[in-house]
């Protein structure tokens, strides 16, 4: 596994920094929500299965976790193939505040699909925390207003922390790139 990569662009001691530094900003934004029993917390799965459990373990908050399981990059894509095989959205969130916390933001599909979601769901408010951001997504219009991002990164295609290639390299502990070959599968 570690032969595949080509660069690693975050290290593990620069995550968990950023990770701490999101959960004292969401922290003192999420509080009053929290506090009114309000607060439901929205993994994306399976991307940001390991960003959701170091963040929420920074937000000494009172919420319940609710995974959602989107997929827009099946097998061995690095576009997005658009949203697929979104779950149904769980119930009672009519008038909930929702963290929706997702690995990377790139097209912005996936997120603005959840957001509509939401919206039809009821919820009063969205707030966003992903931790990587796409160039492609800072040059794309984006109607997303309430939004945390880790890092801004180029637009390559990465892994590790949660992000895969074909459903591998999620548990590298950096965030990194691969090797040409491997994505091309030459
Ligand atoms: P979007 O819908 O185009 O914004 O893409 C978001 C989803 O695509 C993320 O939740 C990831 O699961 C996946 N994705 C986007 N870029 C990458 C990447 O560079 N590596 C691995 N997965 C990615
Ligand atoms: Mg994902």
């Amino acid at each position: 596994m570690q032969g595949d990569i080509d660069r690693i662009l975050i290290d593990r001691d620069s995550i968990a920094e950023r990770v701490e530094q999101l959960g004292a900003a969401l922290v003192a934004d999420l509080a009053p929500a929290a506090d009114a029993g309000n607060l439901v917390v929205m993994p994306v799965m399976t991307g940001s299965l390991f960003f959701a459990a170091d963040l929420v373990r920074h937000l000494p908050l009172s919420f319940r976790i609710l995974p959602v399981t989107v997929q827009s990059y099946p097998g061995r894509q690095v576009k997005s193939q658009g949203v697929q095989g979104a779950d149904e959205l769980p119930e009672g969130l009519d008038g909930r505040t929702v963290l929706l916390i997702d690995d990377i933001f790139d097209s912005g599909g996936t997120i603005d699909y959840l957001i509509q979601g939401l919206n039809n769901a009821g919820v009063a408010r969205v707030v966003v925390c992903v931790l990587l951001r796409k160039e492609i997504a800072r040059v794309i219009e984006c109607p997303i207003e309430e939004r945390y991002v880790g890092f801004d990164i180029p637009d390559a295609f990465v892994v590790g922390y949660g992000l895969d290639f074909d459903g591998l390299y999620r548990n590298l502990p950096d965030i990194a790139t691969l090797r040409e070959e491997i994505i091309s599968g030459h």
